[in-house]
């Protein structure tokens, strides 16, 4: 089966930020379990670039679109290899292979009658590059997001039929029920159609930073329409010479952050309806993080930098966090205090001891090998269907409570560890099978929970199963096996280490 995740494409007007590198690192995990499951997998990320808010940011800088779109896109870019995130490709809107197919979709669109000029006028917001409608106005017409005045716009533009897909969408969001996860925001956009849809701008005139309309080249496309639909054109030249759409689309699922709601699960699926293209199965609308209770972003000013985190403490620590600190899906806040604390508790204390001391073990009773027993019944029992229960999990993208089910028997781990003292038995000759026993149940479950961690924290789990001799991370070694494998471990360092020591 093909698996394709997609990632919000980030504005080029800002620098990234640990938002940005939230989504586009849950998109990893999903992609790097599928690979476990050997899925065909293709995970794309990129960066939007037209629309008024690059161009005008451009203006402040004294430099043209292209020339800060180029620069900021490459910090972008630069950042996915420092995440290990695993795309397989990375879109820029810029790239004029987008451009052209896009001209040929909303051609498309056209032809099939959905789209006519008119006049809008309305209160817009340059930074969201986005009319509003009356509920989304805050108080003395104010963008509720940026907390900035909105501008009242007037101009002749091509429309989009959205109203004539009222019943289209009506009738999607009553027979696919899981088309947006979580049911809360389900229940969101459903509410958003059943108040009646009106049609949407789908051109500028004002603005030539955009891909123009091919039928009144005087415009150019809404920054919107433009950027919802590299999700689809990337496929016809992600791969030099070979265009994989056939093999991709749909998405089985795209994850977005709550703000975009409106635009990937009512805009998006009437846009793919009104080309005649197949719909994305599923959207999975995650929460903010948050600190000091607002959203993170560039124009409040309070940013985490993923850069010095990572600089610190290492990539795998701030992909674990993300998941662990907030249910993926809802809002919550992250902290470097809160960072620090389930740094050390959890990944050096919890994981990472249960290594070493595993290691260690091994190490000092039994020269260095894993004891060819027969695991125990006990251990195996707490971990019987922990990858079934895992895999189904992430299937509706459910990732901190995937993370939680494999941790807590990290924990189970640590005391059986206490419960069976190896220390002791190592002292008594004739407990030689229990110790036996003991250390093999403790490295298969280090092993095979270092399997179901790897899409989270690919490089210390990797680091971990190479020390215990056994590599391999496809899906099947995620099963506990009832006996221990019997060979030669390696040396290793501590995977998370004192902050001071780094
Ligand atoms: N360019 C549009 C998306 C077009 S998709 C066809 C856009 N870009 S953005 O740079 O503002 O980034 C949007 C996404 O970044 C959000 O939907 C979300 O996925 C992520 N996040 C940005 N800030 C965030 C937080 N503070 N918390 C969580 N995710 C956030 O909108």
């Amino acid at each position: 089966m093909s698996y394709y995740v997609t990632t919000p494409i980030y504005y080029v007007n800002a620098q990234p930020h640990l938002g940005h590198a939230y989504t586009t690192i849950a998109a990893d995990v999903l992609a790097r379990h599928m690979r476990q499951r050997g899925e065909e997998v293709f995970l794309l990320t990129g960066t939007d670039e037209h629309g008024e808010p690059v161009a005008q940011a451009a203006e402040r800088e004294g430099v043209t679109p292209k020339q800060l779109a180029d620069r900021n896109a490459a910090r972008f870019e630069a950042l996915m290899p420092q995440l290990e995130v695993s795309n397989d490709f990375f879109i820029r809107t810029s790239d004029p292979r987008h451009g052209e197919r896009v001209q040929a979709v909303m051609q498309r669109v056209h032809d099939n009658g959905h789209t006519y000029l008119g006049t809008y006028e309305g209160w817009y917001c340059p930074r969201c590059a986005d009319f509003k409608t009356e509920n989304e106005i805050g108080p003395e017409n104010t963008c509720p997001i940026h907390k900035i005045p909105l501008d009242r716009e007037q101009e002749e533009n091509w429309f989009f039929r959205l109203s004539a897909f009222q019943e289209p969408l009506e009738r999607l969001f009553a027979e696919r029920p899981d088309f947006v996860m979580p049911p809360t925001r389900f229940n969101e956009a459903h509410a958003f159609i059943r108040q009646g849809l009106r049609d949407v701008s789908l051109s500028r005139a004002k603005l030539t930073w955009g891909v123009p309309v091919p039928w009144d080249p005087g415009h150019v496309f809404y920054v919107w329409f433009d950027a919802l639909l590299n999700y689809y054109t990337a496929l016809g030249f992600a791969r030099d010479g070979d265009d994989v759409t056939d093999t991709f689309w749909p998405p089985a699922i795209q994850l977005i952050g709550k703000d975009i709601l409106k635009f990937h699960a009512v805009y998006w699926p009437a846009l793919l309806m009104a080309a005649g293209l197949e719909l994305p199965r599923h959207l999975f609308v995650h929460g903010y993080l948050l600190m000091d209770g607002e959203k993170m972003s560039k124009s409040l000013g309070n940013v985490l930098d993923p850069f010095e985190v990572m600089e610190r403490f290492g990539t795998d620590a701030l992909r674990y966090y993300c998941f662990r600190e907030v249910s993926f899906g809802q809002d919550g806040s992250v902290s470097t205090t809160g960072f620090e604390a389930r740094y050390a508790s959890e990944l050096a204390n919890e994981y990472g001891n249960l290594a070493s001391r595993t290691l260690a073990m091994i190490a000092r009773y039994r020269d260095g090998n894993v004891p060819q027993a027969a695991t125990d019944a006990v251990l195996a029992a707490d971990f019987d269907g922990l990858d079934a229960e895992v895999a189904a999990l992430l299937d509706g993208a459910e990732l901190s409570q995937a993370l939680d089910a494999i941790w807590q028997r990290v924990r189970r781990c640590n005391r059986y560890v206490e419960e069976r003292a190896p220390w002791v038995l190592a002292k008594d000759p004739a407990q030689a099978d229990v110790l036996d026993e003991t250390l093999a149940s403790l490295a298969e479950a280090v092993r095979a929970l270092s399997v179901l961690l790897h899409p989270y924290m690919p490089s210390s789990t990797a680091t971990l199963l190479d020390a215990l001799g056994r590599p391999a991370v496809d899906f099947a070694a995620a099963r506990y096996a009832p006996h221990g494998w019997g060979g030669a471990i390696g040396p290793l360092e501590p995977l998370f280490p004192k902050v001071a020591e780094r």
